[in-house]
């Protein structure tokens, strides 16, 4: 398995140009405005980590919305549908900025080593063209992105500096759209997804779930050791009880629910 660092370069000239243009929020955000003097060190490096790690999983992201960019193509699905999504992979690419820059600005990104043939799980062999799309926005939108919302939503409301605030303003508006694109996707699916379709779907949807959950256990181990909410929230990185209970209600009314409405019966 070959182990890549997740690092991060602009080509610049025209090409950073023409990108500046196509999203000029990136540059309006006020950089260069965040006092760390006053944050315990360890703290620091823990939100130098979130911030790296939050830049790592917008990346996967922005793979997980091309893969299922392709797959809502080859299934032929509404072409105002293909359309929204087809602006999902420049948001992620976007956020990565982002997460990555409020990384420097709190000293450095800090290592991740990552294998990049294996950042999204592929949806299974031998599924239809619409099962194969529907089985990936399932996971990637209708359990990962509809939970990520009200999470940042939350994280954003915590913060209080005007730079994380206007990071996480700009990633939640752009996540509005992702959040509900995958059960319009469900909708228009509907008629032609079997019994035997939906319970694939519950199933895939619980893999997500259980990976997600495991994320939960691991923030709720490790949330006393180096966690200060005072600065964590301030920096707009929650890992409080606040978050976690969130966490819960979210994947409860965003995720379970809607997928229920729709025939799809996750278990975990
Ligand atoms: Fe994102
Ligand atoms: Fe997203």
């Amino acid at each position: 398995m070959p182990e890549e660092l997740f690092e991060l370069e602009l080509f610049g000239e025209g090409i950073e140009r023409r990108y500046r243009k196509m999203r000029p929020e990136v540059e309006a955000m006020p950089w260069g405005t965040l006092d760390v003097s006053g944050i315990p060190e360890n703290v620091l490096v823990l939100a130098r980590k979130q911030w790296t790690g939050a830049a790592f999983q917008e990346h996967r992201t922005g793979i997980a919305c091309c893969a299922a960019l392709r797959a809502l193509l080859e299934c032929r699905a509404p072409l105002d549908l293909i359309a929204m999504a087809s602006r999902f992979p420049l948001d992620e690419v976007v956020h990565v900025e982002l997460c990555a820059r409020m990384a420097m600005e709190l000293g450095g990104g800090t290592e991740i080593v990552h294998d990049p043939d294996d950042l999204i799980v592929e949806a299974g062999e031998g599924l239809s063209p619409l099962m194969r799309a529907a089985d990936m926005i399932v996971r990637f939108f209708c359990v990962g992105e509809a939970l990520s919302i009200p999470l940042l939503r939350g994280t954003w409301h915590a913060a209080r500096h005007p730079l994380p605030k206007a990071v996480l303003g700009r990633i939640v508006k752009d996540e509005a759209a992702h959040g509900t694109f995958g059960f319009a996707f469900l909708d228009w699916a509907d008629p032609d997804l079997t019994t035997e379709d939906k319970a694939h779907l519950g199933r895939a949807a619980d893999r997500t779930i259980r990976a997600i959950k495991k994320q939960w256990l691991s923030i709720e181990k490790n949330r006393n050791t180096a966690y200060d909410q005072s600065v964590g929230d301030a920096l707009a990185w929650m890992q409080s009880d606040d978050y976690l209970a969130l966490a819960a209600k979210s994947m409860e009314q965003r995720v379970r629910r809607p997928l229920r409405e729709r025939g799809i019966h996750p278990s975990a």
